[in-house]
Formats: C-alpha cells, sequence, structure tokens
C-alpha cells in the first residue's frame, strides 16, 4: 500500500518536472524572441548635422581647458550630440542611454543654452555648480565606464569658476529680478 502511494507520488513528481521543464523552455523561448524583436526598435540618435548656433559660447567665452572637460564629461548627455559606445547598439541598452540623453538635454543644453531666457541661464549655472561640487555629475553610472570622465579636483576647480564667472558676468548685466525665474503654477 505505502509502496504504491510512494509510486504514485514519484509518478507525478516527474510529471510535474517535465511540466515545468516544458514552461521554462517556453518562457525562454519568449524571451528570446522578445530580444531579438526589440533590436529592431531603435530610439532616434542624438546627433545633429547643423551647427549649434546657440551654444553657450555665442554668449560666454569657454576657455579651451573648459571645452575639453565639457567635451569629456559632460556634452554626451548635455548637448545636441552624443558620442555612442558600441554597445548602444544593444537593446535595451540603448533606450537605457537615451533616457539619460533626453532627461540630461531637458535639465541643461549646452548647445541650446544662448536660447535660455537669462534667469534660466543664472539658475541653470547655479545648479552645475552645486552638481559639480558634490560630485553628482557626471553620472555614476557613466564615469563607471568613461573613467576620464571622472573630474579631478582640478577640473572641478576650474569648471566651477568658469561657471561662477558666468553667473557673475549676468549679475553684472542683468537687474537682480530679473534673474528670478517666476514660480511655477500650482497644477
Ligand atoms: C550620462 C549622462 C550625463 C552626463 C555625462 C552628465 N549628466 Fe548632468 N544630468 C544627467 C541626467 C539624466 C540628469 C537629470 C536627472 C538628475 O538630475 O539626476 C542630469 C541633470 C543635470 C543638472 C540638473 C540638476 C538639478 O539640479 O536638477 C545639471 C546642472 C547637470 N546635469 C550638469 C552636468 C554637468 C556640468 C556635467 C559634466 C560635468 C554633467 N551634467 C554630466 C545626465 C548626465
Amino acid at each position: 500500500m505505502i509502496y504504491i502511494y510512494r509510486h504514485k507520488r514519484n509518478e507525478l513528481q516527474v510529471y510535474n518536472r517535465l511540466i515545468m521543464q516544458n514552461t521554462l523552455k517556453k518562457v525562454g523561448l519568449g524571451i528570446l524572441v522578445l530580444l531579438v524583436v526589440i533590436q529592431f526598435i531603435r530610439p532616434e540618435k542624438n546627433i545633429q548635422t547643423a551647427k549649434a548656433t546657440h551654444h553657450i559660447s555665442k554668449l560666454y567665452p569657454v576657455p579651451v581647458a573648459v571645452e575639453a572637460t565639457l567635451i569629456k564629461a559632460c556634452y554626451d548627455c548635455h548637448s545636441n550630440n552624443t558620442y555612442y559606445p558600441w554597445y548602444n547598439n544593444l537593446q535595451p541598452v540603448a533606450w537605457w542611454l537615451n533616457h539619460h540623453v533626453d532627461e540630461g538635454k531637458h535639465e541643461i543644453n549646452f548647445d541650446e543654452f544662448a536660447n535660455y531666457r537669462i534667469a534660466k541661464q543664472y539658475k541653470k549655472m547655479h545648479e552645475c555648480i552645486e552638481e559639480v561640487e558634490e560630485g553628482e555629475m557626471p553620472l555614476n553610472s557613466y564615469t563607471w565606464i568613461h573613467k576620464n570622465a571622472i573630474l579631478t579636483n582640478e577640473e572641478k576647480t576650474t569648471l566651477v569658476s568658469w561657471f561662477k564667472s558666468i553667473q557673475d558676468s549676468i549679475k553684472a548685466n542683468y537687474p537682480a529680478d530679473s534673474l528670478v525665474l517666476p514660480k511655477k503654477k500650482k497644477a
């Protein structure tokens, strides 16, 4: 009696295992098909061929050392041109990178800076100073791969004093009340 019971139970286990294996195979295949399909859904690249006419340098001189740092540490996410790594050809990696670029450009785009109204320019410089001083920018996920984008103390100091020089120049040329952004209306 006990033997039969055991026997049945073993049979049931074998049966369950087969179902499980079958399901796993289907799920695995599903994931594989999905991975293949999404390779064809690519976000548009952030590459502008037209010359930037509203780059920050149109308003404020950009010293060579500053430009070099911006190129290696900021422009990939804060300009109209991203230098893409090879793995941008893989999905979903490209979506993830694209999301950073979109968000980054939305926050501050050095290629569009000359278009910002003066209060926004002032505020953005304030944010840049904070981000660089606190080591929040460039993003860790970026410097993790782009080791050369890790800013040395000297580079940080150079960047921050440049941001401050822009603030000074704005303060010298515009009345104080024009530097305050109007409060956003409550939704
Ligand atoms: C890998 C992409 C990437 C790089 C490189 C990068 N940023 Fe950002 N940056 C972002 C993203 C995404 C956001 C918005 C989300 C956030 O604040 O974390 C952002 C936000 C900002 C903000 C707004 C922060 C705030 O106060 O809301 C500033 C200012 C900024 N970045 C400056 C810089 C500067 C300066 C550099 C270079 C030293 C830099 N970023 C490099 C992606 C990047």
